[in-house]
C-alpha cells in the first residue's frame, strides 16, 4: 500500500490554536449565537471575523457548512476555514459525522495546503454506537481516500500532485487518547485499501488483465506475513471443472485466472470469512455486444476483484485475530472465434448446466464457480462483490450498493457495517417468486431472465450458494465514478473491512 498522510492526534492543541503554524486551520463552529471556546479563540485573534459572518447570515454552522475566512492576520495558521457543528449539544446523527468529516476533508483540500490543523469539540451525541471514535474512524478514511492521485500512465508533467502532507487534530473528548488514535489509524488504513482498488480500478484494460490481477494479489502476499495468494490458470481450472468461468474468457487472448488469497490471522482449524469479486477486467459483452458509447467504463468491470484485493491488505495491515479469504474470479469478456454464443450450454463446477442466453450477463458466469470453488475453505460466512447490474443504478442510483443475502443476520451485519463505515448498501429481496425467471429449455437454469434485472442476478448466484450464509453486493452503481469525476472510488472497501472488523 501506498504510505499514508501523518496523522496525528492530540489533546491539548486547543490552547495553541493561534500560534500553532498550518496553511489551513480548520475549526468546528456551533449553530447559535453562542461560539464555542474553539471559535471564540480564533474570534478574538481574528477581531471578530467569525461573529461578523454570521451576524451577515454568511455562515451559519449548519451540520457540514463550510466557510472561508480571509482575515487571518491576528493567528500563525496561512488559511481558516469554518465548519458547521449544528446546534451545539445537538445529538449528532450518523449522516451528520459523514457531512462533518468531508466538510473537513473538503476544505484541507481546497487550495495548495500541505499541513493542516484540525480542532473540534464533538462528544454529543445520544445516537447509540456514535462517539468520537466512530467519529475519527471516519475522518481517517476521508482524508486518507482525499489524498489519492492516479498518474501510473500521466506524462511527467501532467502528473497531479497531492498537495496534504500531514493533519493534526485536536478533538475536546471523555474518550481515552489511545483509543481515539487507533480508530484514526483503523479509518486511515482502510483509506489505504480503497486507494488500492482505485489504483486497480482506474488502470486502463490492456494494463490490468487478469495475470495483473494475479500478480498484484501475489505481490501483496508477500508485504503480509499472514497473507498467501495462489493462482488457478485455465487448465487448472478446466481439471476442477470450471467450464463456465472458462466460457466468459473463450473469446480473449488473455488467460482467466482465479485467485486465492488467504489471511491467517486467526487459529489454524478457525473457519474463515469469505470474500468473493467478480474481475472481468475488460466488459464487452462478448457476442451480445455493448454498444460503444461509455463501454470504455468497462474497464471498472473487475471493481468487485480490486475491492477484495484492497481489503484483504486492510485486514492484513490491521493484523485481524480471525481467519479470511478472498477470490477472484477474473477473465475478460471479448467476442471472437471462439467466443461463447447465445444458446450456448455449459457445466458449472457445482454440476448444473447453464444455457448462456445472453453474453453480456457473465458476471455471475464467473461467479458461479468461484462460489462452489470457495466451499472448500467451509467459509462461516460469504460475501460476493460484483458491478453485476446496470439495473441496480435504476434501483439506488450511484450513492447506495445492492444487498441481496440468503442469510438475514448476515444481511443484517452487513448494512450496519455500511452505515458505521459511511459506504451504504440497502437490501432488495430474492424470493422464490423471482426464480423461475430462470427457467431454461435446455438447461438446468438459464443465464437471464425476468424484469428484475438485479434480483434475477442475485437469484442466478443463489444456486451456487445453497451451502452457506451468503450476500451478493451489487456495486455496478457505487463503485465508480461517472463524468468529469470518472475513476474507481474504492468502494466497498469500507463496508467489507467494517464487517471483517466487527467480526474480530
Ligand atoms: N458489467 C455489467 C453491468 C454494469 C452495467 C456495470 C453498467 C456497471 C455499469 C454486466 O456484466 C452486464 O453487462 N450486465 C447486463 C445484464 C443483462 C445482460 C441481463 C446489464 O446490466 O445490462
Ligand atoms: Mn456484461
Ligand atoms: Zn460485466
Amino acid at each position: 500500500m501506498k504510505k499514508r498522510l501523518t496523522l496525528t492526534l492530540n489533546q491539548d492543541l486547543s490552547k495553541n490554536l493561534v500560534k500553532t503554524k498550518a496553511d489551513a486551520l480548520v475549526i468546528g463552529v456551533n449553530e447559535g449565537r453562542v461560539l464555542n471556546t474553539i471559535s471564540a479563540t480564533i474570534d478574538a485573534a481574528t477581531n471578530g471575523a467569525i461573529k461578523k459572518l454570521i451576524k451577515r447570515g454568511e455562515f451559519e454552522a449548519k451540520v457540514g457548512q463550510a466557510s472561508y475566512i480571509a482575515t487571518n492576520d491576528g493567528v500563525a495558521a496561512e488559511r481558516i476555514y469554518l465548519i458547521g457543528l449544528g446546534k451545539s449539544k445537538k445529538s449528532l446523527s450518523n449522516d451528520d459525522l459523514d457531512k462533518i468529516s468531508s466538510a473537513i476533508t473538503n476544505s484541507l483540500s481546497a487550495k495548495k495546503s500541505s499541513s493542516g490543523l484540525v480542532s473540534l469539540p464533538l462528544s454529543s451525541y445520544d445516537a447509540k454506537d456514535l462517539n468520537d471514535s466512530s467519529f475519527l474512524q471516519k475522518l481517517g478514511t476521508s482524508l486518507e481516500s482525499r489524498a489519492y492521485t492516479y498518474d501510473a500512465k500521466l506524462n511527467k508533467k501532467n502528473k497531479s500532485v497531492n498537495h496534504l502532507k500531514k493533519v493534526s487534530i485536536s478533538i475536546e473528548s471523555n474518550e481515552s487518547v489511545a483509543k481515539l488514535r487507533k480508530s484514526l489509524r483503523v479509518g486511515q488504513v482502510i483509506g489505504q485499501g480503497m486507494n488500492v482498488a482505485k489504483d486497480l480500478a482506474n488502470l486502463p484494460g490492456n494494463v490490468c488483465t487478469p495475470s495483473y490481477l494475479a500478480s498484484t494479489s501475489r505481490s501483496a502476499a508477500n508485504k503480509f506475513e499472514k497473507l498467501s495468494c495462489r493462482v488457478y490458470g485455465e487448465k487448472e481450472m478446466k481439471k476442477m471443472g470450471m467450464d463456465c468461468l472458462l466460457s466468459v474468457g473463450n473469446g480473449s487472448a488473455e488467460e482467466s485466472k482465479l485467485i486465492s488469497m488467504t489471511y491467517q490471522g486467526g487459529k489454524k482449524g478457525d473457519r474463515p470469512y469469505a470474500i468473493v469479486g467478480k474481475g472481468i477486467t475488460f466488459d464487452t459483452g462478448g457476442i451480445s455486444l455493448k454498444p460503444p458509447a461509455t463501454m470504455d467504463e468497462m474497464k471498472f468491470d473487475m471493481c468487485g476483484a480490486a475491492s477484495v484485493i484492497g481489503t484483504m491488505q486492510v485486514v492484513s495491515e490491521l493484523k485481524l485475530p480471525i481467519n479470511i479469504v478472498g477470490i477472484v474470479a477474473s477473465a475478460e469478456n471479448m467476442p471472437g472465434s471462439k467466443a461463447t454464443k447465445p444458446g450456448d450450454v455449459v457445466r458449472t463446477m457445482s454440476g448444473q448446466t447453464v444455457e448462456i442466453l445472453n453474453t453480456d450477463a457473465e458476471g455471475r458466469l464467473v461467479l458461479a464457480d468461484a462460489l462452489t470453488f470457495v466451499e472448500r475453505f467451509k467459509p462461516k460466512t460469504v460475501v460476493d462483490i460484483a458491478t453485476l447490474t446496470g439495473a441496480v443504478i435504476m434501483a439506488l442510483g450511484y450513492s447506495t450498493s445492492g444487498l441481496m443475502s440468503n442469510n438475514e443476520e448476515l444481511a443484517k451485519d452487513l448494512l450496519d457495517a455500511g452505515v458505521k463505515a459511511s459506504d451504504k448498501a440497502w437490501q432488495l429481496p430474492i424470493w422464490d417468486i423471482y426464480q423461475k425467471d430462470l427457467d431454461s429449455n435446455f438447461a438446468d437454469i438459464a443465464n437471464i431472465g425476468g424484469r428484475a434485472g438485479t434480483i434475477t442476478a442475485a437469484c442466478f448466484l443463489s444456486r451456487f450458494t445453497e451451502s452457506y450464509p451468503w450476500a451478493h453486493l451489487d456495486v455496478a452503481g457505487t463503485a465508480s465514478y461517472k463524468g468529469a469525476a470518472k475513476g474507481g472510488s474504492g468502494r466497498p472497501v469500507p463496508l467489507l473491512s467494517q464487517y471483517l472488523i466487527d467480526k474480530a
